[in-house]
């Protein structure tokens, strides 16, 4: 049973993980299906007074519908065991893969959204959106746009207000 923290609990080591292998962004449909798939980029900040937990997520992403539809997403922190559930997840698309279900992977609703958690993460961040954008390629340094875009699919930046940090 997970227990409410303050959204900057192990700050350090959620920020070690999403600079290497990456965290679980999940998202849940208003007609109760669910995706997963794995960020390496984010920020957790403090915007408009609130914690937001900002990440990018390009429109061509599964995912991308679910966090459009729903207005929430989760952020799940995993274990090192779970490393070849991550590198699937970040490589496969739940338009061809029930990936939870493929790694007999439980999921919660969670606590203060209906967006699901995956239950072997200690750490969890239950995000509502609160504000979106399109990054503006116009207003890049140069060198991004050629190393990251070059196919297009510029990111969509999505601002989640941290609800609630859940961990064990
Ligand atoms: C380590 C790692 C980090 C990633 N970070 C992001 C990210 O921040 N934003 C994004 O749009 N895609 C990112 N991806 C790519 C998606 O996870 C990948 O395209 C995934 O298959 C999308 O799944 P979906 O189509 O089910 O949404 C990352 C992939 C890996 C392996």
């Amino acid at each position: 049973m997970r227990k409410r923290k303050p959204y900057t609990y192990q700050f350090a080591e959620t920020m070690r993980q999403l600079d290497g292998d990456g965290l679980l962004l999940a998202a849940t449909k208003p007609n109760g299906e669910s995706n997963v798939m794995t960020i390496g980029w984010g920020i957790i900040g403090v915007v408009w007074g609130r914690p937001v937990f900002t990440v990018l997520v390009r429109p061509s992403r599964h995912t991308h519908g679910f966090v459009e539809a729903s207005g929430e997403f989760t952020v799940n922190v995993p274990t090192p065991e779970m490393s070849e559930f991550v590198l699937f997840c970040g490589t496969q698309s739940g338009r061809d893969h029930d990936k939870f279900a493929e790694f007999d992977m439980a999921v919660t609703p969670g606590h203060d959204v209906t967006a699901v958690t995956v239950d072997a993460c200690p750490l969890v961040y239950e995000c509502r959106v609160v504000q979106k954008n399109d990054v503006a390629p116009a207003a890049f340094d140069p060198a991004i746009v050629s190393r990251y875009y070059g196919r297009g699919d510029f990111h969509r930046v999505y601002y989640g207000e941290i609800l609630g940090a859940w961990a064990w």
